[in-house]
C-alpha cells in the first residue's frame, strides 16, 4: 500500500463541495485538523467551485475529476457527489492510483462495490467509506451496554426514521439518483447494527409501498418508493428491521432499538438520550441516560493513522461494502416479493 512518513505529505483533494450541508468544507476541515494537506477540489457547479475558493484561498480548481486527475498530484480524493455517481468516480480515481475516501453508501450495488474493491486492490491505495457515524452516541453507547451485560443477548433491532411527509424537491428523491428511500439514512442505521449484530447476513426481504407522491415530485415514476422495510436474518438468528417512511402519520417513537435477552434500549436521536428498560419477574427497572459523547473526529484520524503505518484500517471497503448488499438485496426481494440469501465471495 501507498504510505506516507507524515500526515503533511498527505495532498487531499474533494470532488463535490455541494451546499446541502456544506460537506467540502466540513471535510477539507476534518482533513487538515489531521495535518492533511487541503489543494484541490472539483465541483461541476461554478457557483460552488468559487464558495470552495472563498472557503480555502488558493485551493486549485477544477471543473471535473478528469481534470483533476490531469492536472493535480493530489494523493487522497474524497468524493461528495450524489449516490450513483460514486462508484464511475471512485473507479477513474483508483484506477489513477489515488486513494479514495467516499462519501456513504459506497455505492448503490453489491457490484459496483466490488469492482471497486477490485480497483483498489490492482492500484495498491486504500479505498474507505466515510462512515463518520460509526462513532455517533447511539452504537457507542449500545456497545458500552453490552460490555456491562445490561442487554444480554442481542437478538433483533428496530431501526426507523421519518413520517408522513411530502419528499424534498432535491436528488435525494430520485430512486435512480440515491439508490432508492433506504439508501440515504437507513446505511447509517444499518451501519450502527452490524457493529452490534456480529454474525454473517443470512438472507434480506425488501418491501415498498410505491406511487403515493410521485406525481407529486419532479421525479414521476423515478421517486423513491414512499416507504420502503429492509428485514436482514442472520446466522446467529438475530435480525434487523429498517423502515425509512414518508408516509406513516404516527410512526413508532425512537429511530432505533435495541432488544436483548436481558434488557431493550431505545434511542430517540443520533447523540442525545437513551431509555434502557430491563424487566425481572414483576420488576421492572427503566434507567433515562445520556449517550456516550459522539466522537465522529476518529474517522480522520483513523485514515490518517493508516495512510502513515500507524494502525490498521478501522471502515474498510469490505465493511462498508456489507450495508450496502443489504440494502441491493432488499430492493431486488421488493421487486421479487420473496427473500433473497446473501451473496459471499
Ligand atoms: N456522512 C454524513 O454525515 C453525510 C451528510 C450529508 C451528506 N452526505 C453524503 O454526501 C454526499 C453528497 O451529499 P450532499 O448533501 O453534499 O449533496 P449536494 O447536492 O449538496 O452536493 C453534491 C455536489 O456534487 C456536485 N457534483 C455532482 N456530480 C459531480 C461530478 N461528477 N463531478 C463534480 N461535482 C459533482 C454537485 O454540483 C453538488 O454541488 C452524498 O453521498 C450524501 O449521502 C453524508
Amino acid at each position: 500500500m501507498k504510505s506516507y512518513s507524515k500526515t503533511s505529505d498527505i495532498k487531499v483533494g474533494v470532488v463535490g463541495y455541494g451546499g446541502a450541508f456544506n460537506m467540502g468544507k466540513k471535510h477539507l476541515n476534518e482533513l487538515k485538523a489531521q495535518g492533511m494537506v487541503p489543494v484541490a477540489v472539483a465541483e461541476m457547479d461554478p457557483t460552488r467551485l468559487e464558495a470552495a475558493t472563498t472557503d480555502f484561498p488558493g485551493i486549485a480548481k477544477f471543473a471535473s475529476i478528469d481534470e483533476m486527475l490531469a492536472g493535480s498530484d493530489v494523493d487522497l480524493i474524497v468524493l461528495i457527489t450524489p449516490h450513483n455517481t460514486h462508484a464511475e468516480l471512485a473507479l477513474k480515481a483508483l484506477k489513477a492510483g489515488r486513494h479514495v475516501v467516499c462519501e456513504k453508501p459506497l455505492a448503490i450495488t453489491t457490484a459496483e462495490c466490488d469492482a471497486m474493491i477490485a480497483a483498489a486492490d490492482a492500484s495498491g491505495v486504500m479505498l474507505s467509506t466515510y462512515h463518520n457515524r460509526h462513532w455517533d452516541g447511539i452504537p457507542l453507547t449500545a456497545i458500552k451496554l453490552l460490555s456491562e451485560d445490561k442487554l444480554g443477548e442481542i437478538y433483533k433491532i428496530h431501526c426507523r426514521m421519518g413520517t408522513r411527509v411530502k419528499p424534498g424537491d432535491w436528488w435525494r428523491t430520485s430512486r435512480t439518483i440515491s439508490g432508492g428511500q433506504l439508501y440515504d439514512w437507513g446505511v447509517h442505521l444499518l451501519e450502527y447494527s452490524l457493529q452490534l449484530i456480529k454474525s454473517e447476513i443470512v438472507e434480506v426481504s425488501g418491501f415498498a409501498f410505491d406511487g403515493f407522491w410521485a406525481d407529486q415530485t419532479r421525479w414521476g415514476d423515478d421517486a423513491n418508493e414512499d416507504e420502503a422495510t429492509a428485514i436482514v436474518r442472520f446466522a446467529s438468528g438475530a435480525r434487523v428491521e429498517l423502515t425509512i417512511t414518508n408516509l406513516d402519520s404516527d410512526p413508532a417513537a425512537g429511530m432505533m432499538r435495541v432488544v436483548g435477552t436481558k434488557g431493550s434500549v431505545t434511542f430517540l436521536d443520533p447523540h442525545e438520550s437513551y431509555r434502557l428498560v430491563q424487566k425481572d419477574g414483576p420488576s421492572k427497572t427503566t434507567i433515562e441516560g445520556k449517550q456516550e459523547e459522539t466522537q465522529q473526529e476518529l474517522y480522520y484520524q483513523n485514515v490518517a493513522e493508516y495512510l502513515t503505518g500507524k494502525a490498521d484500517l478501522i471502515i474498510t471497503p469490505e465493511w462498508s461494502r456489507r450495508p450496502i448488499h443489504i440494502l441491493d438485496l432488499a430492493g431486488q426481494s421488493a421487486k421479487a416479493g420473496k427473500a433473497l440469501p446473501a451473496v459471499y465471495q
